[in-house]
């Protein structure tokens, strides 16, 4: 797990069984700094430094029936790799979160991916379920933020709908520098309010592995 960052404080085993915690019993977690502040400002640097090329529309479904469909998302989606320190040292982090859940929950989390995500004003993500049609993979989905000084007329706060109700609104989160989110990713409704500024976040997935005789990890 090469390029890990320095430890952070909050990072001791108390942080982590409240975060196992929180998703146990109610399905998600929102944690403010949850990571190193060096990191969390790295990641904000790499994202800005990306040009637009960079940057592609995002579809609906990674691999099935891609299309681009404005009217259910419009944000621009950049994946992350070991390419540059940032996203290495990011998805490293995410590595140790992982197996800190895995250890806990017994979830079984086998990797983790995870892209930038620019929302330009007036983007949203109208409400929607995590995981591709016909996948079960992925598990946990996790957002990071990264939005320095947002207020609320920014708008583009993360709803998140009840299991049981989808009309029912459980929690309107402010994507605020630094937070991080957890939550089921096949449990909870959720939709991304249209933005009156862009909006910078890093959207992941932890999945399990789809491996079967003769369909080495399918949705991969
Ligand atoms: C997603 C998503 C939520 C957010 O990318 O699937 O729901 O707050 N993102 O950015
Ligand atoms: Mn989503």
């Amino acid at each position: 797990m090469g390029g890990l960052p320095e430890r952070h404080p909050a990072v001791g085993t108390r942080f982590f069984d409240d975060m196992a915690d929180a998703l146990y019993r109610y399905g998600y977690a929102i944690v403010e700094d949850a990571l190193p502040a060096g990191l969390v400002d790295s990641l904000f640097i790499h994202f800005k430094e990306l040009g637009v090329d960079e940057f592609r529309q995002a579809g609906i479904s990674k691999h099935h029936d891609y299309h681009v469909n404005g009217f259910v998302r419009s944000d621009a989606i950049a994946w992350l790799d070991h390419g540059s320190a940032a996203s290495s040292d990011y998805l490293g982090w995410m590595d140790r979160l992982r197996l800190e859940l895995n250890r806990r929950l017994f979830l079984g989390l086998f990797d983790f991916e995870c892209h930038y995500a620019w929302y330009p004003e007036r983007a949203f993500y109208r409400k929607h379920y995590d995981g591709f049609r016909g996948s079960t993979a992925r598990i946990i989905s996790s957002v990071l933020y990264l939005n320095p000084a947002w207020v609320p007329e920014d708008g583009g706060e993360l709803v998140l709908y009840s299991p049981r109700n989808e009309q029912v609104v459980l929690e309107k989160i402010a994507p605020r520098y630094g937070k991080l989110v957890l939550f089921l990713s096949r449990e909870f409704p959720h939709e991304v309010l249209p933005v009156n500024k862009p909006r910078y976040s890093i959207a992941g997935w932890y999945r399990v592995n789809q491996s079967r005789p003769g369909a080495v990890d399918p949705s991969a």
